[in-house]
């Protein structure tokens, strides 16, 4: 890719995120030189790149001056326009603005507030023990990635949504689909990517229309059950729109926290100090996993559309233009967070990463994601006596969402 300033691959290339330590360096390079910059590729409407925390974390909170409309993932316009053709068009709350977003949002915010997800410890305690005995069982050699943290966090996103354990695989394969698209691995015999995203779509619009049809016949207490039946304004919601409901939760839900918790060790494993910080100090284990969110931010960018001409460090945006908030950028700015390149449990300010966005989008599931890796850490701290890398960390190649996805790990047991 040949953006019109090079630097502008690091957004756009999947590949260029599996090098983090080179995308790291461009962002910080954009962050003192350029931290609103223009980019223009072919292909691709411009946008601005915005990758100063202050600047992220302004635009996130003003939901008026910058909207995020059904076009807010950064993708080539031949694909938005194909996708459109054949009747695709992603209706998540993260695609609607002001009211339509207020009366979508408000029908599963209640599952997600503070004490709704606190009445949920006790299941997230017994699933985080089976997946530490599981460990246990694998002598501690395993990929750490692929064996504990994606299969942990999607059992505890699909044992509050419903869907019953054996259909876990599927979603998982879906929601790579989706998220993984442009990641060779995830392929399989497709040749394209366009083609393994409509495929996935279709697959999730016949499993969750049979979900719909079950709840609504037979209710349960279940999310599932809540988004069948959701009513929006007093009328049942738009297909497209409960289609979309239960692919944002099935996938964010998951897919997020797992590249979380599988960068997040890989950061603590790289650095035998912080894992014996944490060992002998168990009280910090809310700020470390907060370190360790802000540390992978695994949703790479969202986009927002000026409504107005805005200025953001000292640069002219007209109205209408479109901005990729860089969340990964922002978390490791020098002006927010000292020493942004070291990975410390115990950082001070480590709250104030912004990788759940803010304003009316804030993440819905932040709670949920916090309290599985605040869950399952400590107990994978304890149950070892040793633990390290044990081969090559890989990368997923997504500019969308994405992380460790593989992680080979050594551990004995106490
Ligand atoms: C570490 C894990 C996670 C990260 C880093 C993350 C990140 C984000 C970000 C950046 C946004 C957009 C915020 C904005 O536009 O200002 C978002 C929105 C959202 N997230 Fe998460 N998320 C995580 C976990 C979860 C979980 C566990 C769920 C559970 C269902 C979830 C569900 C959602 C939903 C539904 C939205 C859309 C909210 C809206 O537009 O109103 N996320 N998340």
């Amino acid at each position: 890719m040949t953006p019109s300033d090079p630097r502008g691959a690091i957004f756009l290339d999947p590949a260029a995120y599996a090098d983090q330590a080179h995308w790291h360096a461009v962002a910080a390079g954009l962050r003192a030189q350029a931290p609103v910059l223009r980019i223009e590729e072919e292909g691709y409407t411009p946008f601005w790149a915005v990758t100063r925390h202050e600047d992220v974390f302004a635009v996130a909170l003003d939901n008026e001056h910058f909207l995020n409309t059904r076009n807010s993932i950064l993708a080539p316009d031949l694909q938005m326009e194909y996708l459109k053709s054949i009747g695709i068009e992603g209706e998540t709350l993260i695609h609607m603005d002001g009211e339509e977003h207020a009366a979508h949002r408000g029908l599963a915010n209640d599952w997600f507030r503070p004490r709704a997800v606190a009445r949920r410890q006790e299941g997230i305690d017994a699933i985080a023990d089976q997946f530490v005995d599981k460990f246990r069982q694998l002598d501690g050699n395993c990929d750490f990635a692929q064996d504990i943290a994606v299969p942990y966090t999607m059992r505890v996103i699909m044992s509050i949504f419903g869907v019953p354990a054996e259909d876990e695989p599927m979603m998982l394969k879906l929601t790579q689909g989706i998220f993984g698209a442009a990641d060779p691995e995830y392929l399989g015999d497709l040749s394209d990517p366009m083609e393994l995203l409509t495929d996935t779509i279709a697959q999730f619009d016949q499993y969750f229309g049979e979900l719909t049809e079950d709840r609504r016949a037979h209710p349960t207490e279940d999310l599932a059950t809540v988004i069948a039946n959701g009513e929006v304004n007093g009328c049942p919601m738009d297909a497209n729109a409960r289609l979309w409901y239960y692919t944002i939760v099935a996938t964010a839900g998951h897919d997020t926290t797992s590249f979380a918790l599988s960068g997040g060790v890989e950061a603590l494993l790289r650095r035998p100090e912080q894992v014996a910080l944490l060992q002998s100090r168990p009280e910090l284990v809310n700020n470390a996993v907060d370190e360790m969110i802000r540390w992978t931010s695994p949703v790479r960018h969202f986009l927002r559309y000026l409504t107005r001409p805005a200025t953001l460090s000292g640069v002219e945006i007209p109205e209408g233009d479109r901005l990729l908030l860089s969340y990964p950028s922002a978390n490791r700015d020098e002006r927010m967070f000292d020493q942004p390149m070291e990975f410390d449990a115990a950082r001070p300010n480590a709250n104030r990463m912004v990788a759940f966005g803010g304003g009316e989008h804030f993440c819905l599931g932040s709670t949920f994601a916090r309290r599985e890796l605040r869950t399952i850490l400590p107990r994978l701290l304890a149950a070892v006596d040793t633990i390290e890398v044990a081969g090559e960390a890989e990368w997923a190649q997504a500019n969308f969402v994405g992380g460790v996805k593989h992680l080979p790990v050594a551990a004995t047991f106490r």
